[in-house]
């Protein structure tokens, strides 16, 4: 390959440095104010349906906005419920909790990208499973983890290339009590297939990873509070919170 001279290089510089400057809401920090500001931009349970991978069931009864733009996800203990299947097993259901999922779909385009961020009070114990992440529309992968929690006190970042090839990287979670501030930069990588993922816990870098061939593939946002599952069990009795605030998305897209 020959390295392109500065005559056809000059118009790629200028068109990269309009497209940069063309940052997008997709969701606005307000998304969680009200249930107006929230039905713009968000609708309950996952995208199909009201069950997954884990021993909670998502029902909208649990996700509840308080008034001052925080976001409660409420996982109850309840009996009675028939199991949930997924790849075929049957997994017992043990808990009724809330799941989000964003409207928009989510697509990276040549030279674009976008920033998912927002403002966590996740809960560490065993079975406890809150997650913020991305998945494929048409097809898994893609998926990237943002944040995710899996009752070990740590916070989890991963992005999934295949079932076996993925990459993690998990990072202490002091005083789970305390808002963190989680953030998600997914990039072109600039390569006309993959995409670059950063990820960042409290303005801190922690992880850098790769999306093989995520590019232009569309992605749901969804936040959730499993239960059980990759998080252990028994999980708790008493009720458990998953609460989220200054939600937002930014479009790099050109
Ligand atoms: C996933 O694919 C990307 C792009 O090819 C690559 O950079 C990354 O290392 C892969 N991840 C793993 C865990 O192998």
């Amino acid at each position: 390959m020959h390295f392109p001279s500065t005559s056809t290089l000059l118009p790629l510089l200028l068109l990269a440095a309009s497209s940069a400057s063309a940052v997008r809401t997709i969701i606005p920090k307000t998304s969680f104010n009200s249930q107006a500001d929230f039905d713009a931009a968000w609708a309950y349970n996952y995208p199909w349906g009201t069950d997954h991978n884990g021993g909670a069931r998502m029902a909208q009864s649990q996700a509840s906005l308080s008034g001052d733009g925080v976001l409660t996800l409420t996982a109850r203990k309840v009996s009675g419920q028939k199991d949930a299947t997924h790849g075929g097993r049957a997994i017992k259901i043990h808990y009724l909790s809330g799941a989000v999922r964003a409207r928009a779909h989510f697509a990276v385009a040549r030279g674009g990208g976008y920033d998912f961020l927002g403002e966590f009070r996740a809960p560490t114990a065993r079975g406890a499973w809150p997650a913020f992440w991305l998945t494929g529309v048409e097809g898994w992968p893609p998926e990237i983890d943002a944040a995710e929690w899996k009752g070990t006190g740590k916070v989890s970042f991963n992005t999934f290339n295949t079932s076996s090839e993925l990459a993690w990287t998990d990072v202490a979670y002091p005083s789970p009590e305390r808002f963190h501030a989680v953030r998600c930069e997914v990039r072109d990588a600039m390569n006309q297939r993959d995409v670059l993922v950063r990820f960042y816990l409290d303005g801190q870098l922690v992880a850098t990873q790769g999306g093989g061939d995520f590019l232009g593939k569309p992605m749901y946002l969804i936040i959730n509070l499993q239960m059980e599952g990759s998080s252990g069990s028994p999980g708790p009795a008493s009720d458990t919170l998953y609460q989220v605030r200054n939600l937002e998305v930014l479009s790099y897209n050109p």
